[in-house]
């Protein structure tokens, strides 16, 4: 089984996608890690130097490719599941995970590595909580598909423990 983490940009993908794997000893995989790894280019460095477009090109290609991983948790970038049937075809190929969270969570998590973001760099202090709710109203009508929902703010080690059984 495949299980793909989504959610909004702050929302501990990574981080509770590492801490369950290790819980369950399965591999875990970051899809801008494994993006930035290929282009050798951060994901700020590609926006700027090369363009979103050209960005969601190649996280769609490194998505289709985790086709191959048998077994794994999955951390996408907030944008995946918004962009070329990604979220059908996750849906269609693993389990969907949303960790959702509310904008005051998000603002709070993000906060800090704004400058890592590129779609958060230039937006004003001021205006980052509007801009999280206009953008996570816009991306809710793709996350919402996913196959459960968890919330960001009660997570545990063992919260996968329903979906990831003994026999998995
Ligand atoms: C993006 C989220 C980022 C990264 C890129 C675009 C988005 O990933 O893929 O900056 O469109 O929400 P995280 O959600 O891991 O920050």
């Amino acid at each position: 089984m495949r299980i793909y983490l989504i959610g909004f940009m702050g929302s501990g993908k990574s981080h509770w996608g590492r801490r369950w794997a290790a819980t369950h000893e399965w591999p875990f995989y970051d899809l801008d890690d494994m993006v930035t790894s290929s282009e050798r280019l951060s994901v700020t460095d590609i926006f700027e130097q090369k363009g979103e477009e050209y960005f969601r090109m190649r996280e769609t290609l490194t998505l289709r490719r985790t086709l191959g991983i048998n077994r794994a948790i999955i951390a996408c970038g907030g944008g995946a599941p918004c962009f070329h049937g990604n979220m059908e075809w996750m849906n269609e190929q693993g389990f969907t995970i949303y960790l959702s969270a509310t904008p005051a969570y998000l603002l709070q998590q993000v906060m800090n590595d704004r400058s890592q973001r590129p779609l958060l760099k230039n937006v004003n202090e001021a205006e980052l909580l509007y801009f999280i709710q206009q953008k996570l109203a816009e991306r809710e009508p793709f996350y919402q598909q996913a196959k459960l929902t968890l919330h960001a703010d009660g997570l545990s080690a063992n919260s996968l423990d329903a979906v990831i059984g003994p026999e998995n």
